[in-house]
């Protein structure tokens, strides 16, 4: 069977697919394997496409969404409640279990927001003092009990890109002439959504599982990375910041790979994402 004809044996289903990131991995898969997605908001586009369905994970439930779309491959990039997301998350394992499909779920590195003094590589006990990061690791926590080779927990520092949240609200920011955050002590790694969305088609085509940590190789300054990006965007002259000290020391909120890499074509650096925005 050719490569292309196995590939279209995937029904994938992406949970929040009107989203930032949803609507990316939608645009990424949709032309090689028969993709589905769900929106919340109602949306008169989204409404005439056949492959979207509305749900709402406050009050709906999933079932139906799945009985018709029979996904093989679920991809989750939902925001929305934390606790209606932690049982529809129970509902999805249970699902994924029983039908041996396999879920991919988009985590955070604030699942280790509580450590300060490392980044944080796949097998490291994570750890957070926020209520998203706890969030986040007790979805982790339930997924992790099926199968390894069942699920992708896909750990994401800040995601930035042209037409990103990140930056739009940089750009509205300085228009306004209101000061931008940015924190000082900061380490972070980053990323963009066409990086993401290429690791994702990448994990689904070799069928690779497990923990993945798909941040930048490079490390940077929160600070030092706003400014970056106030010049790449020729802004620079009209932007205004508000430093925010949470600590004394440096303190890192970084996710960087170890065991389980992605080919060299596959990784990026902090630059890579200033020069797209030169574009
Ligand atoms: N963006 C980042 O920098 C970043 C970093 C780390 C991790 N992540 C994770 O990546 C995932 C996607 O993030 P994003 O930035 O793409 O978010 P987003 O743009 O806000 O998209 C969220 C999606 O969830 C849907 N949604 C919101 N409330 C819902 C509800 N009550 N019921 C059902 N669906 C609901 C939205 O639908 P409507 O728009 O139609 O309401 C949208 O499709 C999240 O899990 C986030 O934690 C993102």
């Amino acid at each position: 069977m050719s490569k292309k004809a196995n590939d279209r044996k995937h029904n994938i289903l992406i949970l929040g697919a009107s989203g930032f990131l949803g609507s990316a991995i939608y645009k990424e898969l949709c032309a090689y394997f028969k993709t589905f997605g769900t929106y919340n908001r109602s949306n008169t586009v989204l409404e005439k496409n056949h492959h979207f369905f509305q749900f709402n994970l406050e009050e709906d439930d999933i079932y139906e969404i799945l009985d018709i779309t029979k996904p093989t491959i679920i991809i989750s990039a939902l925001r929305g409640d934390f606790s209606k997301q932690v049982l529809l998350h129970q509902h999805l394992a249970e699902y994924v279990f029983s039908n041996k499909i396999k879920l991919l779920f988009l985590s955070s590195a604030n699942v280790f927001d509580a450590y300060s003094k490392y980044p944080s590589y796949e097998d490291d006990k994570t750890y957070s003092n926020s209520i998203y990061g706890h969030f986040k690791i007790k979805i982790e926590n339930m997924l992790m009990r099926l199968p390894k080779r069942q699920i992708a927990i896909l750990r994401l520092p800040m995601v930035f890109g042209a037409h990103s949240p990140r930056i739009t609200e940089i750009i509205e920011q300085i228009k306004s002439k209101d000061p931008i955050e940015v924190f000082p002590n900061l380490i972070i790694n980053v990323t963009t959504d066409s990086k993401v969305t290429q690791q994702i088609h990448y994990i689904i085509n070799r069928k690779k599982s497990g923990i993945f940590h798909l941040g930048s190789t490079d490390l940077v300054h929160h600070d030092d990375f706003i400014k970056e990006i106030t010049e790449s965007l020729h802004l620079e002259q009209q932007a205004i910041y508000k430093r925010v000290y949470t600590t004394n020391d440096d303190r890192y909120l970084a996710v960087l790979p170890k065991f389980n890499k992605l080919p060299k074509h596959l990784q990026l650096n902090s630059q890579d994402i200033l020069s797209e925005l030169k574009i």
